[in-house]
């Protein structure tokens, strides 16, 4: 079969979005966990960060184990667009306005580094996912970002990355101005990730999936408590995207923003490079080979999460905006996820704030490729025991009110309202008869809340609007049928299991005729 005509129509079927990257490799199928086992390093959550760091300390002689909630490489990193570059749309410009130009230096460095960490790690181990080095562009159509992208030229070059400014970009159709990053790279992130998972199992390495991590202990040795039984480590990664073990109120300092991709086939050639634009809801261009000749990986249409209304609607603008730029033979996939930006713009990385084991990375925007690579570097080097310089900028104890004050107070606003907004919006329908084969909607029944979807074929999965994190009211998501929290990004499929922290339990259920809350 063709190795990406999955879908011959190519037309969006709520619910059955598909991610190029998981449709064209193997599924995993490793065992939930076995009681009884002890490693170096539990390392739960099995996206970069986790089989990263796993290969990083099994290959320095650690014995070490993955769990994972689902399986490995779908959740966000399944998800992704796989650009590998230090070039993070406009960021440098913004960093300097806050940091010193040493740690704003660092940033760069350490993505630089990530970048060719991954290059060597392909190479070493002979590892086909369709590496390659190519320039990075950050692009504007709108003259009044002109200045803003020169200005992030500037910045780069201060700081020593490979920037110029560019009036030209190898996209078919003009821009004004672009940031242009030399040597910059792309994958297949889930051949990558596989292959380093293959090697991973054996000789001291595990890997459980369908393991979900409820809370952790962090003694000598550190106990993980999961749905499977408890799993012991001398020192515990917290991979989880978002960190459940939440010691440093990262509720508070983490914002989920969704955005939307497609798998796009063109007429004619592919352009090279990667290309992004802050312009509108963003919007990111990059190309991918396969089998049946090379696609485009589009993405954007970004925002808050669980707050994008009709999410069809995102999907449509990516199509739209597509078809304007390109000759569009056919839509292949469709596919979405979310990322934390910080308040500071810095990932947070390295031991967990009053922790002694748990280390955690997150906090990536949208740039996890780099940033989740340089997080297995740091706390690989932070658990063996080596020095490593960029350790104090990405500290997860940091506290820098100059920095993140802003945002900080901006973004709590913004969940203190959607809590608000959750109490006091009326439900969408009066009852379940209002609910077509196909729909989600939030009603009332008994004096009870209730979110319920009614499948095509009539069954109706009804469950509490309540999130079970910090109890913000779950919105529907139309596109991908699931139910997602505006607050703190934890997402939940339609009949209300988790799918994305930080919340760990599952909505409860309530009763359809009587509103109430049934035991499972
Ligand atoms: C649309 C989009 C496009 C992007 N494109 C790019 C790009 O081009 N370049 C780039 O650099 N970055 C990109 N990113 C960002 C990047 O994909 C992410 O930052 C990165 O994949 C995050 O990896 P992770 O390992 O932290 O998380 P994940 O891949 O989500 O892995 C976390 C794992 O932990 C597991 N887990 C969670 N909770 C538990 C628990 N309690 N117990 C057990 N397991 C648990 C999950 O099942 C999951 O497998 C993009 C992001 C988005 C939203
Ligand atoms: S994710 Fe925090 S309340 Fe829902």
């Amino acid at each position: 079969m063709d190795e990406y005509n999955d879908f011959e129509n190519g037309s969006l079927i709520p619910g059955q979005t598909h991610s190029l990257w998981i449709d064209t490799t193997h599924a995993t199928d490793f065992p939930p966990l076995q009681r009884g086992i002890t490693v170096d390093v539990a390392i739960i959550g099995g996206g970069i960060v986790g089989v990263t760091a796993a290969a990083l300390l099994k290959d320095a002689g650690l014995t070490v184990a993955i769990i994972d909630m689902s399986r490995i490489i779908r959740s966000v990193t399944g998800h992704t667009t796989a650009k590998i570059t230090s070039l993070h749309g406009i960021i440098y410009k913004h960093l300097l306005k806050r940091f010193s130009e040493d740690k704003v230096r660092t940033y760069g460095e350490a993505n630089q580094s990530a970048i060719d960490k991954i290059e060597s790690i392909v190479k070493s181990k002979k590892i086909e996912c369709d590496f390659m080095r190519t320039p990075s562009f950050t692009y504007t159509e709108l003259s009044e970002n002109l200045r803003t992208v020169e200005a992030e030229a500037e910045a780069a070059q201060r700081v020593g990355l490979p920037a110029s400014f560019v009036e030209t970009t190898p996209l078919p159709f003009d821009v004004l101005g672009a940031v242009r990053f030399e040597n910059q790279a792309q994958f297949h992130p889930r051949k990558y990730l596989l292959a380093l998972a293959s090697e991973l199992t054996g000789n001291g390495g595990y890997i459980f999936e369908n393991t979900r991590a409820l809370d952790i202990d962090d003694g000598e040795p550190c106990v993980v408590f999961t749905d499977k039984g408890e799993l012991m480590a001398k020192e515990v990664v917290l991979a989880t995207h978002f960190p459940f073990y939440d010691k440093g109120l990262f509720f508070s300092r983490l914002f989920p923003h969704h955005s939307y991709a497609i798998g796009v086939r063109v007429k004619g050639d592919v352009p090279d490079g990667m290309h992004y634009t802050e312009d509108g809801k963003h919007y990111a261009i990059r190309n991918q080979p396969g089998k049946a000749g090379p696609m485009l990986v589009i993405s954007g249409g970004y925002h808050k999460t669980g707050q994008g209304g009709d999410t069809m609607a995102h999907y449509e603008y990516l199509v739209r905006h597509t078809r304007e730029r390109f000759d569009v033979e056919s839509i292949d996939y469709y596919w979405s996820t979310e990322d934390y930006d910080s308040a500071d713009m810095l990932p947070f990385i390295g031991l967990s704030p009053r922790s002694q084991h748990i280390y955690l990375a997150t906090g990536f925007a949208g740039w996890g490729m780099t940033n989740g690579t340089l997080s297995a570097m740091l706390i690989s080097d932070l658990i063996l025991g080596r020095e490593n310089h960029w350790a104090s900028i990405f500290s997860p104890s940091r506290i820098d009110p100059v920095a993140s004050g802003k945002e900080f107070v901006t973004e709590n606003l913004n969940v203190a309202k959607q809590y608000a907004t959750g109490l006091l919006t009326p439900p969408s329908a009066r009852d379940l008869a209002e609910l077509a084969g196909g729909e989600g909607k939030k009603l009332v029944i008994n004096k009870k809340e209730v979110a319920a979807y009614k499948d095509e074929q009539g069954t109706v999965y009804s469950v509490s609007p309540i999130c079970t994190h910090l109890a913000c009211t779950v919105n529907w998501n139309n596109a991908e049928k699931t139910w997602d929290c505006p607050c703190h990004g934890s997402r939940y499929n339609y009949d209300g299991t988790v799918i994305h922290g930080p919340a760990l339990r599952d909505l409860k259920k309530r009763d359809p005729e009587t509103g109430e809350d049934r035991e499972v």
